[in-house]
């Protein structure tokens, strides 16, 4: 349930298109993470005291150019998701255009990575100074599972090993597996470091509610605090990035906080609710769609952005129209009513596929909509602003009308709309 399935569009012979669907583990098999024997389940010992990562600085990476090899075993979709991962590892923490990790291939270093096959999701905790395995099992190369299993190997353990998780998550000792309690052992300084920074649910080294479950099914895991949910394997979240940052000393990026839910506001991130937006019903002849509220990857492969633009994290929402099976349909949202006056609309949208159909921005009253603006087509697979000048001397409500193009890979999405009186 924490895991997004990934689309591979493969090119067959006869010129046909051919969708090759990787579907992740279900909910009822065993958890790749979970490998019997192994400290902590995806932690290999390697004849080091076990608890000397983080808060030993022998344990972190010299250097920030971290050598990695990868064995020829793998296939090339296995290889592209293996480097999306690296990319995404050096994207998100990569403040102003200044490096902080980056993964180098390997030629003569003594110590580096190798990403090899074997049984479930394996990796030692930091630097060991030889070439350290980093063991990805068929279940488990997926990009937030590859990217949890580097965070082990640059230096993280489990969030729940923290030794403030007491007052966050609740074990429940009597619904582990036999044998597999250490795993929930919490560590204390010296041998961890938690970086000054506070417990993430959202964290990518968080077990999920039912890792090391006598069944499957009964809770090991559960969390204090209501609405929460952990264990997800789609990415890093801010304070993974953040505690990546301040480990290799890097800069820093600012921490953004949710917006309170509620609120009713054309000003949006769209990370706690739609904050009174509307979704308009479309009536026949056009084809129905909706703007939907989601984080992560779309689910549309070569569509769509990857993470929202207010967080750049998978924990962070924005809204878009999904294209799959609604080819030409239409979408329509309105924003609160906005009082008369002038104002500037800015926004930032993603538009990236190669099917990819339009987007307006409408001023909508008693009926009538204006189009003010109007985007047509690939705009680039990343997220970049409009500003639009809003003349509304009557009010209104400003009005985001998705178009999907005539195939899948055209996913409109738009974060962070904010509406500030005056010019632009
Ligand atoms: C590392 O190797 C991969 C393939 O083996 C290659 O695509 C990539 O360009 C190399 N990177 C550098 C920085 O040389
Ligand atoms: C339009 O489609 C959305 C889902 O895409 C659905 O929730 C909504 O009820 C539909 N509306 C109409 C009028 O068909
Ligand atoms: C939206 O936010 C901007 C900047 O914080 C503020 O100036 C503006 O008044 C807000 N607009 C509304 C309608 O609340
Ligand atoms: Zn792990």
């Amino acid at each position: 349930m924490f895991w997004v399935a990934t689309f591979y569009l493969g090119l067959v012979s006869s010129g046909a298109l051919a969708l090759q669907i990787r579907l992740p583990p279900e909910i009822n098999l065993p958890n790749p993470e979970e490998v019997p024997g192994l400290f902590q389940g995806d932690i290999i010992l390697d004849g080091v005291d076990p608890y000397n990562a983080i808060g030993n600085l022998k344990r972190r990476w010299p250097s920030t150019n971290i050598p990695i090899s990868i064995h020829s075993y793998f296939d090339k979709y296995d290889k592209a998701v293996f480097h999306e991962s690296m990319r995404e590892i050096e994207d998100q923490t990569r403040v102003d255009n200044e490096d902080c990790i980056k993964f180098v291939n390997w030629t003569t270093e003594k110590a580096y990575i190798y990403i090899t096959t074997g049984y479930g999701c394996q990796s030692q905790v930091g630097f060991t100074g030889k070439a350290q395995p980093l063991t990805l099992g068929a279940l488990c190369r997926f990009k937030g599972t590859v990217i949890h299993e580097m965070l082990h190997s640059l230096g993280f353990f489990h969030e729940q090993n923290r030794p403030d998780r007491d007052d966050y998550i609740k074990i429940i000792n009597e619904n582990i597996k036999k044998g597999h309690e250490r795993n929930f052992m919490k560590l204390f300084p010296p041998d961890i470091n938690t970086q000054g920074l506070p417990y993430d649910y959202n964290s990518l080294t968080h077990y999920g509610p039912t890792t090391f479950s006598v069944d499957h099914i009964k809770p090991t895991i559960i969390p204090l605090k209501e609405g929460v949910t952990i264990g997800q394997r789609q990415g890093m979240s801010q304070l993974d990035i953040v505690q990546l940052q301040r480990l290799y000393k890097c800069k820093e990026r600012k921490l953004i906080k949710p917006q309170t839910p509620g609120m009713v506001t054309p000003n949006c991130t769209f990370d706690s609710d739609l904050c009174g937006w509307t979704l308009i019903d479309i009536l026949p002849p056009l084809k129905n769609n909706t703007w939907t509220r989601w984080s992560g990857e779309t689910v549309n492969y070569h569509s769509g952005p990857v993470t929202d633009h207010t967080f750049n994290t998978f924990e962070g929402f924005y809204i878009y129209v999904n294209a799959f099976k609604n080819y030409n349909s239409v979408a329509k949202i309105q924003s609160p009513e906005i009082a008369p006056g002038d104002y500037c609309l800015s926004f930032w949208y993603h538009m990236h596929g190669r099917d990819m159909g339009s987007l307006f921005v409408n001023l909508v009253k008693n009926g009538m909509a204006w189009k003010l603006r109007g985007l047509k087509g690939d705009q680039g697979n990343k997220w970049k602003q409009m500003k639009v000048f809003v003349q509304a001397p009557n009010g209104g409500k400003i009005e985001f009308e998705g178009i999907a193009g005539n195939m899948y890979r055209s996913d409109t999405a738009v974060d962070d709309v904010l509406l500030t009186p005056g010019s632009c």
